[in-house]
């Protein structure tokens, strides 16, 4: 496996004859993680992880500084998972001096985890167009759990002509049900319990809906489990369009998203899951 900043990576890029797949992190990898680099592996000839910790998409008040960076054992997590390149580039080298060009995400940058994190999604697709330039990948593996990220990635891939095939890979949970995220070593043992009240609203909206029950009583379905969980404060939880992520109308049917953000003892958490929406 090669590891290197931009110069190293353009070097081996130009060696590379057959197809290549990319996989953006900022590391602290976890299972999620290798179940990417595993996919990425099925659909390509070699593999490149980045492991970038991007300033551009934290708010002044959020984690940016704390944000964990173990990198040895980031670098092995990739060598089990068969990656020929990890992409760790510098600071200074991603950013020798503050963009002035950047990456709009528009309408659909705005809301949910975009109005709670203003310029957040700019900052996302700005280094991951980045990262397609630099990288040039034929495919381009995301997790399902940054559903609004996902979808905005689909959109700038669209809007901008990258000719990469974008893949996603569904959300991977732990045994308890909480979803995998690099923040979750955040939680202590107590707010972990609690955040599974995740999970666990995300379920009960899903029975609503195979109960035939309208957009309205599924996210009361998945409110009541959230709002019984002291010491989890509701961020949003909104049932959306897939397709618009407006939300659902009460006579939507088709595929939505029901879309959740909470913060668990100062540590913010998403999640989400698709639902099916027969005609009422
Ligand atoms: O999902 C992430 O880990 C980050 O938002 C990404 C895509 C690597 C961009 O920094």
């Amino acid at each position: 496996m090669d590891i290197g900043g931009i110069q190293a990576l353009r070097a081996w890029r130009a060696e590379q004859t057959g197809t290549v797949a990319l996989v953006p992190t900022m590391g602290a990898l976890h299972s999620g993680h290798q179940a990417l680099m595993a996919r990425a592996r099925e659909s390509a000839d070699v593999v490149v992880a980045s492991i970038f910790v991007n300033p551009l998409q934290f708010g002044a008040d959020e984690d940016f500084v704390r944000y964990p960076r173990p990198f040895a054992a980031d670098l092995s997590a990739c060598e089990d998972a068969g990656v020929d390149f990890v992409f760790a580039p510098a600071l200074g080298e991603m950013y020798p001096s503050a963009p002035e060009v950047r990456v709009c995400s528009g309408r659909m940058g705005e809301v949910f985890e975009g109005a709670s994190r203003p310029g957040h999604f700019d900052g996302v697709l700005t280094v991951v167009a980045k990262l397609f330039t630099l990288v040039a990948p034929h495919r381009a593996v995301f997790g399902l759990k940054d559903i609004q990220q996902f979808c905005l990635v689909q959109r700038m891939i669209a809007d901008l002509n990258f000719d990469i095939d974008l893949i996603g890979l569904p959300v991977v949970r732990d045994a308890d049900g909480l979803a995998l995220s690099s923040r979750n070593q955040y939680l202590s043992p107590a707010d972990r319990q609690t955040a599974l009240a995740i999970p666990r609203a995300l379920q009960a909206a899903t029975a609503a809906a195979e109960e035939g029950r309208r957009p309205k009583a599924i996210e009361t379905a998945a409110r009541e489990v959230l709002e019984a969980a002291a010491g989890l404060e509701v961020d949003y939880l909104s049932l959306v369009d897939a397709a618009t992520f407006q939300p659902c109308p009460p006579e939507f049917h088709g595929s939505a998203l029901l879309l959740v953000s909470a913060d668990v003892g100062g540590t913010r958490l998403i999640d989400n899951v698709p639902i099916a929406l027969e005609c009422g």
